[in-house]
């Protein structure tokens, strides 16, 4: 195993899904075989939009109760709560002190926001707090605090390690070799799972697929993915399939290409191809489920594990904090 840091964080803002779990969870749960993985759940990042303490605290259960249902192993990875981390927020601020503004204005969430509003006529402004726009130095924050050199994120984040890179940059130019330089990994081939409408799986379009929905749930959604209006005897295009999409991140290479011959070719029912991919769904989650709804009643057994997470990771962030401290002069 590579001594090599791989770290990323998870938002307490929704039930997982499974396009999180093509895009981040598999992903991450491999990397965390070749590297020293830091995996977090990011609540001060969730606090920029969530508003009510009862969900801040289910979400945050649930995403952790999920990645340990999945197979994380707590021992192997440092799995920690980022708000149990005190070192964050000291190191935010002081990165916001290299932080221009402007990269800050440019950030895409923010900038969204502002754009919206323009739009509408109103202030600029409006409804917008300061955390949405401190967001990516909190997040420069939580990679450098543990000399993080990969960091595992979706195609929307790869920005933010850009800000994050060029932050690094700053500081390192004036001190010296404090930070080290992150470098994003993005699996180009996971960045667009579609949703049951056929857009982007998104908790905001309310089109996801949730990891651990009961069978017969986990069932009705999967039947009602948009497909077009072909007959079972025609030929179909696999490339545009919003069910194919899905399908080939989780069967098996023979059965991929078997179920693309038959769209091909003509003479596979749509309906046909959405049983096998609940199968399959039922088969990669059904077990996990369990262990899943095990997990969500044992909120005392959670908590444990993410405060000895944290514990882990304070024994790098306490002596990292002091190290940069002392090189800008403050200790
Ligand atoms: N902003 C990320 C997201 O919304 C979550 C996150 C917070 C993160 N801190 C991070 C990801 C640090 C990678 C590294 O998905």
């Amino acid at each position: 195993m590579s001594n090599k840091i791989t770290l990323t964080g998870i938002k307490p803002s929704g039930t997982p899904h499974i396009g999180n779990y093509l895009g981040m969870i598999r992903p991450a749960l491999e990397l965390a075989k070749e590297y020293q993985a830091f995996y977090f759940i990011a609540d001060y990042h969730a606090l920029t939009t969530v508003r009510d303490p009862e969900t801040m605290s289910e979400l945050t259960y649930d995403v952790a109760a999920t990645w340990l249902a999945l197979g994380l192993d707590p021992d192997q990875v440092v799995f920690y709560r980022q708000s149990d981390i005190p070192e964050v927020m000291e190191l935010t601020w002081i990165l916001a002190c290299f932080t221009a503004k402007g990269l800050l204005n440019r950030a895409h969430a923010y900038k969204a926001a502002v754009d919206e509003n323009v739009e509408k006529g109103l202030n600029p402004d409006q409804g917008i707090n300061s955390g949405l726009f401190f967001y990516p130095a909190l997040m420069a924050a939580d990679i450098v605090l543990f000399d993080t050199d990969f960091v595992p994120v979706g195609l929307d984040q790869k920005q933010h390690i850009e800000i994050t890179r060029d932050i690094v940059q700053a500081i390192n130019s004036t001190y010296g070799d404090v930070l080290t330089m992150p470098e994003a990994v993005i699996r180009e081939e996971v960045m667009t799972i579609p949703g049951l409408d056929g857009r982007k799986m998104s908790k905001s379009y309310d089109n996801v697929i949730p990891i651990f929905a009961p069978s017969n749930q986990l069932r009705k959604s999967v039947m009602r993915i948009v497909t077009d209006s072909r007959r079972p005897e025609d030929p179909k295009d696999p490339e545009t399939d919003n069910v194919f999409a899905i399908y080939k991140h989780f069967a098996k290479p023979d059965d991929v290409a078997r179920v693309e011959k038959g769209y091909i070719e003509g003479g596979l029912a749509y309906s046909q191809i959405k049983n096998e991919l609940y199968e399959l769904l039922e088969g990669k989650f059904g077990e996990a489920r369990e262990r899943y709804g095990q997990l969500m009643g044992d909120k005392t057994y959670l908590e444990q594990v993410l405060l000895q997470g944290a514990e882990k990771a304070r024994k790098l962030s306490v002596p990292k904090i002091s190290k940069v401290r002392s090189a800008l002069g403050i200790d």
